[in-house]
């Protein structure tokens, strides 16, 4: 077990997402299980990064995203392809950064508290698995230095569950 449980504060913002990165490569080292490997990912997000009141994922099954292991309330569990934040960051193959969600056409509100938004397309040989999803009770949290940690992160989850054993 390589968690070390590391403190980060983001003031070297690119630096802990490198070192978050390792932490995380070695959580997931040497197993491969997609349930496993997404709630680790969920807790370790969740537990590292400031201001978060939801973290998880939401994966691609017969057309639909479906929810995954996560940290925070309980959520919505289908979301259509195109709709919300999630299901237009799938059909887009893009992260999207939504600053504020009130001000998003069609967001889908799990939890009230969120104001803002981040998710990140995971992508397999091509394939869409499912997304990363980061809420935020925070206007603004998260800029462009997040959105390449977070698909950073989301690299290191999906090689994980790409191995075979
Ligand atoms: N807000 C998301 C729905 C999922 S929850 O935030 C956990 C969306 O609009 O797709």
């Amino acid at each position: 077990m390589s968690f070390t449980g590391q403190r980060y504060d983001f003031r070297d913002q690119a630096g802990d997402y490198a070192r978050l990165a390792e932490e995380l490569a070695g959580l997931l080292s040497g197993e491969s299980d997609l349930v496993a490997n997404a709630a680790n990912t969920a807790a370790l997000i969740f537990d590292a990064l400031p201001d978060l009141n939801w973290a998880g994922f939401y994966f691609l099954k017969q057309g639909e995203l479906v929810v995954g292991p996560f940290q925070g309330k309980p959520a919505c569990v289908r979301i259509a392809l195109g709709k919300g934040v999630c299901g237009t960051a799938a059909v887009e193959r893009k992260t999207v950064v939504v600053p504020d969600v009130n001000a998003f056409p069609g967001h889908i509100a799990c939890d009230s508290a969120s104001r803002s938004e981040i998710v990140v397309p995971l992508i397999t040989g091509g394939e869409l698995l499912g997304v990363l999803d980061i809420d935020s009770p925070r206007l603004a949290r998260f800029n462009d230095g997040d959105a390449r940690g977070l698909q950073r992160l989301a690299a290191v989850f999906v090689d994980s569950v790409r191995r075979k054993g």
